[in-house]
């Protein structure tokens, strides 16, 4: 780690769910790592009154509790802990900022050193254009090479909102300075995407229309909405999974060979793509989109409740549990190529993945080939539950007749490297505090991708769906899912393949 000058990280909401879920587990393993820059200082601002040793113990326990690494030990928390402080802070009100510019001031005296200042806005997104207005007021946003602003999903309730929301970052900070987070682009296996597809040149030779029949881009989880329901009610899952972590999945499978691995470079390529999406015609929706909701019922052997009955949910809801799209790249090398993306809770399994599926062979010869072709080659890049990669492919069956049998061949991140994989949020915090932001959306992608899905949001906003609740828990979603890829002659994955 450079570390330069050593950062300050100051952690708006540093009291709320995503600091103790993911922020200081992540720090907390990038120091145990080595990868904390040197000196560091986390300073947690939030309303309620707090003081230093309070919110330690606060973030020891959350460490414990949601750290990969569990309990961490006293000794490498007391280390830790020297670095964090509190400071009780209301966004809204403008003299806490002079008392912020005053702590900035009084940090960099006695390390006798300017250091990166991170402004990271785990705050809700109503808050984000009066902090970063404030920020600025105290001249806190100058020295573009050493400051940051971070800001979470969801950037934007639709294009108009993310608009707003972008200028005001804007009129602040250069975009260099803006760090947007889609934590799917930490993980591992995503960043693993570049490397299977141009660090082998077996991959990218057949990487394209003549080769691959489609792509299936899949986003499952299990869970519910839990506690969230205020939040997904205005959300969904096109606007809370697709607009963002599956479009992301599919610039990272579509895009074109960068140059160089220039954070502008790819951001670039990953753009092209973004300019390729096919528009989607708002009379062509029944045959590009499917929404679901799912019903009430059993999930391995548990009782669990219909969307419509979840807390701070509306009894005759709208809102869509299961989003499927059916997406088009019109350029050279993915013409005429279907990418299904999909997402949605309380389905199957907790399941992410990119599914390559080749073309079936021309001509079978073998004898007893049957199947073959319902079971073509697809390669798998699998980011959840396991990470890592598997091929599956045409094998002959041992014995003395000449059987084909669908098998895989099986590269896994654990067991190849026999270690454990950073979290997302790790490998982005240091990316961030390192000032790289190649794995942050930029913000014309941003904009791309609601611009792409708004004929989608608007049709679904404006037309109730009829037949919500549609989907059993514990089912891959509701049937127009099916439909949507059986119209093209083809088929999800079915449950019976996941393992
Ligand atoms: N939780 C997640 O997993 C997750 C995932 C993706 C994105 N996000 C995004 O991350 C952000 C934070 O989410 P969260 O789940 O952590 O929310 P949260 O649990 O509700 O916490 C909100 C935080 O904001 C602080 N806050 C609210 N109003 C404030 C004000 N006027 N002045 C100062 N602090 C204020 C709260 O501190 P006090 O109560 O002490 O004032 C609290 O620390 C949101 O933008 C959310 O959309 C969260």
């Amino acid at each position: 780690m450079t570390g330069r000058g050593g950062v300050v990280f100051v952690l708006f909401g540093a009291t709320g769910s995503l600091a103790a879920r993911k922020i200081l587990p992540a720090l907390f393993n990038l120091k145990l790592d080595g990868q904390l820059p040197e000196p560091f200082v986390l300073l947690g601002l939030g309303r309620r009154p707090l003081d230093d040793g309070v919110l330690a113990a606060h973030y020891r326990e959350a460490v414990g509790r949601h750290s990969r690494r569990g309990e961490p030990a006293q000794a490498d928390w007391d280390a830790f802990a020297v670095a964090l402080r509190y400071l009780s802070f209301d966004v809204q009100e403008p003299q806490d900022y002079a008392r912020l510019a005053e702590l900035l001031e009084s940090q960099a005296r006695a390390w006798n050193t300017l250091p990166d200042v991170v402004f990271y806005l785990a705050v809700p997104p109503s808050l984000f254009a009066t902090a970063v207005q404030y920020l600025a007021a105290q001249g806190l946003h100058r020295e573009r090479a050493r400051v940051r602003v971070v800001v979470e999903k969801p950037l934007g309730y639709d294009l108009e909102s993310f608009l707003a929301i972008n200028a005001e970052l804007c009129r602040h900070f250069h975009e260099g300075q803006i760090f947007r987070i889609d934590h799917f682009l930490g993980k591992e296996t995503v960043q693993n995407v570049l490397a299977l597809r141009f660090a082998n040149p077996i991959f990218e030779p057949i990487w394209n229309r003549n080769y691959v029949d489609h792509v299936a881009i899949t986003v499952a989880e299990r869970e519910g909405i839990g506690e969230r329901g205020g939040y997904y009610e205005r959300t969904g899952a096109l606007r809370d999974m697709v607009q963002n972590h599956l479009i992301q999945l599919l610039c990272l499978t579509a895009m074109e060979p960068p140059v160089s691995y220039a954070p502008e470079e790819i951001r670039s390529r990953k753009m092209d793509v973004m300019n390729a999406l096919r528009r989607i015609e708002p009379h062509t929706i029944h045959q590009v989109a499917a929404r679901g909701q799912y019903r009430g019922g059993w999930l391995g052997g548990d009782r669990v409740q219909a969307y419509r009955e979840e807390q701070d949910v509306a009894p005759g809801s709208h809102t869509e549990t299961f989003a499927a799209v059916r997406a088009f790249v019109d350029n050279w090398r993915w013409q005429g190529v279907p990418f299904y993306l999909r997402s949605g809770k309380r389905l199957a399994a907790d399941l992410s993945e990119i599914a390559i599926r080749f073309r079936s062979v021309p001509h079978c010869f073998f004898p007893g080939c049957v199947g073959l072709n319902a079971a073509p080659a697809q390669l798998v890049v699998r980011i959840k539950p396991d990470q890592g990669v598997r091929l599956h492919f045409a094998a002959k069956e041992p014995g003395y007749c000449m059987c084909l049998k669908p098998v895989q061949m099986r590269f896994n991140y654990r067991e190849a490297f026999g270690t454990d994989v950073p979290a997302a949020y790790e490998t982005l915090l240091r990316d961030l505090m390192e000032g790289d932001p190649t794995l942050f959306m930029r913000a014309d992608q941003v904009e791309a991708a609601w611009r792409w899905l708004m004929p989608l949001v608007d049709f679904w906003t404006h037309n109730p769906p009829p037949d919500f609740p549609n989907y059993n828990p514990g089912s891959w979603g509701p049937e127009a899912a099916d439909l949507l890829v059986a119209a093209d002659g083809r088929a999800w994955l079915s449950p019976g393949e996941v393992g």
